[in-house]
């Protein structure tokens, strides 16, 4: 018998609920909170699981209780939100979508778990994968940004990252593919709210990066607080049981979101804990986080016939086995027991900035006003998140500290010590007080350039952060006129940092800076890898992995939009078009400068004829006729002009890379099985039609700046 079997014959129910349960310590709160003292229930074997733990020691200690004083010695499963790395940050999943680049985004995901487990954690709740086109919502910040394909790249990333080759190793988590699914089409980008789209945009947008997941081997996925036309997701048996576990064969854990259960009652589906339960349990839901309406519901259920034994084992099973699978049975102790090497740690700082460099988005560089030049004598370095080490987190810093991260004043002033770089920050994040503008704007009258630092706090993204205005919060945009204004009369150039967990709309900002960064929150070396850009010791190569609207009543606004049956025509009044604001986005999906200069050219696309068993050859060339070397990152779109279904006007299915010098020419590559050009028929089933499909490769989602080729589809063998 395996010793889960033999497990599972001498548990009891409270034993068995107990490894249905995970409840909070008191670290980090993320939601309501169940009171008291867990460690009675862990030594009982009624909490089975924790979230929110950190620090050797405790975990130690806690896992001591499960193992050494519980009847049955189970070890517990401990879990914590490491989004962006754990005591070492790197940037918000946003800002790291921006390199385009799965090695990369492994890695940290690598860095992040090993430090982790380091603390004898043994599961993290990312990576986040709901695609988002609504920057109203917060959340965005946490995910991959708007595009589907994009979404499943990064999922995968993330996974093999965290979880590394073997689940058991001493530095292995369980990740968990959160949240299941369509979070990000939350009615109005408000938190929590309604979600209620069409089957066809969840199957396409929002369900296949939870798909990738699945096939990279996820040890876990979590259902999103919302509901989905009318049935929540933590109840939802279609997307759970039929779906995750049905077509996509997914064995692992679906933990619930943090009460969700418990929410099923506010939903307006279960009169009480009971029901809600059950609802969770029928749908396939194993562990409780926070809500114990397992340890209290499910006898009740049971009684009532709402649920069966059967399926109450069948999560055990599930549970115990992820835990077998992380090792801990066999070494409970693994994980936690070797503190890292400062060698380790200056390394991973070393990966945090040069991560953060790369993830810097150069949305306007006017008259090469970038890099700073070496010869600066003065520079400001002025507005509320020039000096704000703490906001570089982001939001999600998991154990990380207040103090120690890079911020961009000090970042600057180790990078140039032969200037003065002076500090004034003008206004707070939010006040409404305006008395310290007048002090900055005197300032930049007599320095060589002005670094502008301006954006949102780190908690105005994340959970519970949706806003309505999407321009500077507080009193920053009276400050940055202000500032502007007197550095266009002085002629000052104006580089504006703007910090942010989504793309915010300022384009009178942009209108007005000489340069613009998109700086997300970069996380702990956050300074430092912006310093990098400013001074030209990094070419940036960013790119936005999210569309930048130029009003907020664009929203959302997004590339893979379909045609319209009436295309903006500027001289046709009854046209898809804004009678106040033009329809094109302040920036594409894709946009990001660097100190290059890329020109395409050349475009080979082969075979013309495609079947559908080819993989399509893509090559183009690139030559950088800037005066800097850099790195161009190509996307490969493609759009079916003619199907059975409208297509959208772009879909991403590719992107790589390439380094330049000034005046060289270099070909990329990029193959695309023609199997990636089947689509969802209007049945919603895959289909592959026969037809000419374009093939658009250039810098970003703007189509007048692709260049276009054409195949012609058709079967290998006629059907
Ligand atoms: C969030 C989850 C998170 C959980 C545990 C919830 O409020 O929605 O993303 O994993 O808390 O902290």
């Amino acid at each position: 018998m395996s010793r889960i079997d033999t497990l599972m014959g001498k548990m009891t129910l409270a034993e068995k609920l107990g490894q249905l349960t995970m409840a909070a310590s008191s670290y980090t709160v993320t939601g309501p909170i169940i009171a008291g003292d867990s460690t009675d229930a862990i030594k009982a074997g009624t909490i089975g699981n924790l979230l929110n733990m950190v620090g050797a020691a405790h975990v130690r200690q806690m896992q001591r209780l499960a193992v050494e004083e519980s009847r049955l010695g189970i070890p517990l499963l401990i879990g914590l939100d490491i989004v962006h790395g754990h005591r070492i940050l790197f940037p918000v999943p946003l800002g790291e979508a921006s390199l385009f680049d799965p090695e990369t985004w492994a890695l940290t995901a690598r860095e992040s778990a090993m430090e982790a487990a380091a603390e004898g954690l043994a599961m993290t709740f990312a990576p986040m994968l709901d695609v988002a086109r609504d920057p109203r919502w917060g959340r965005s910040a946490e995910g991959p940004g708007e595009d589907p394909w994009l979404g499943a790249r990064i999922a995968e990333a993330k996974v093999r990252g965290f979880q590394g080759a073997d689940l058991a190793a001493a530095d292995a988590l369980a990740a968990v593919a959160k949240h299941y699914c369509a979070y990000g089409a939350v009615t109005a980008g408000r938190d929590y709210a309604s979600v209620d789209i069409s089957a066809r945009t969840l199957r396409e947008v929002h369900m296949p990066a939870f798909e990738a997941a699945v096939a990279a081997g996820v040890a876990a996925v979590m259902p999103a607080f919302t509901d989905l036309a009318g049935i929540p997701m933590t109840a939802n048996k279609e997307l759970l049981r039929g779906w995750l576990r049905g077509r996509w064969g997914f064995k692992g854990v679906i933990v619930s979101d943090y009460n969700a259960i418990a929410e099923l009652i506010n939903h307006g589906i279960a009169a009480d804990l009971a029901e809600a339960a059950a609802h969770a349990l029928n749908a396939g839901v194993d562990i409780d986080m926070m809500a114990d309406a397992y340890r209290h519901g499910l006898p009740i259920a049971l009684e009532r016939g709402l649920v069966a034994m059967a399926q109450i084992d069948e999560s055990v099973r599930r549970v115990l086995t992820l835990k077998e699978q992380l090792g801990l049975f066999d070494h409970p102790y693994r994980r936690g027991t070797t503190p890292e090497s400062n060698a380790t740690l200056t390394q991973r700082r070393r990966l945090a900035r040069a991560v953060g460099a790369r993830a810097i988005v150069m949305l306007k560089n006017d008259k090469e006003t970038l890099p700073l030049p070496a010869s600066l004598r003065r520079l400001a370095v002025i507005g509320p998140l020039a000096d704000a080490p703490a906001e570089m987190r982001g939001p999600w810093w998991g154990a990380a500290d207040t103090e120690g991260h890079v911020s961009v004043l000090s970042g600057l002033r180790a990078m140039l010590p032969h200037s003065q770089v002076l500090y004034v920050p003008g206004v707070a994040i939010e006040s409404e007080d305006v008395s310290g503008i007048a002090a900055a704007v005197d300032l930049c009258a007599t320095v060589d350039a002005i670094v502008l630092c301006v954006g949102e706090a780190a908690v105005m993204s994340g959970e519970a952060a949706s806003r309505a205005h999407l321009d500077l919060p507080g009193k920053q945009r009276e400050f940055a006129e202000a500032v502007l204004e007197r550095a266009r009369a002085s002629a000052k150039p104006v580089i504006a940092i703007l910090f942010s967990g989504r793309p915010l709309v300022v384009p009178w900002l942009v209108e007005s800076a000489d340069a613009v960064l998109a700086a997300w929150f970069l996380g702990s070396e956050a300074g430092n890898s912006i310093s990098d850009v400013l001074t030209g010791r990094v070419s940036p190569s960013g790119r936005t992995p999210v569309t930048w609207a130029r009003a907020e009543g664009q929203i959302p606004i997004f590339f893979g939009e379909r045609p319209s049956g009436r295309p903006a025509n500027p001289k046709d009044h009854f046209t898809s078009k804004y009678l106040d604001v033009a329809n094109e986005p302040l920036f594409p999906f894709g946009h990001g400068l660097t100190y290059g200069l890329f020109v395409y050219s050349n475009l080979r696309v082969t075979p013309a004829d495609v079947e559908d068993i080819d993989t399509i050859q893509i090559r183009v060339d690139v030559r950088n006729v800037g005066a800097r070397a850099a790195q161009e990152t190509v996307f490969l779109f493609t759009h079916d002009k003619l199907a059975s279904v409208a297509r959208p006007l772009l879909e991403l299915k590719g992107f790589t890379k390439i380094d330049l010098r000034p005046g060289e020419t270099g070909s990329v590559s990029l193959s695309l099985p023609a199997t990636e050009l089947r689509f969802l028929g209007p049945e919603l089933e895959p289909v592959f039609e026969p037809g000419e499909v374009e093939i658009l490769v250039g810098p970003c989602a703007d189509r007048s700046r692709l260049l276009v080729g054409t195949i012609r589809l058709s079967w290998s063998r006629p059907c």
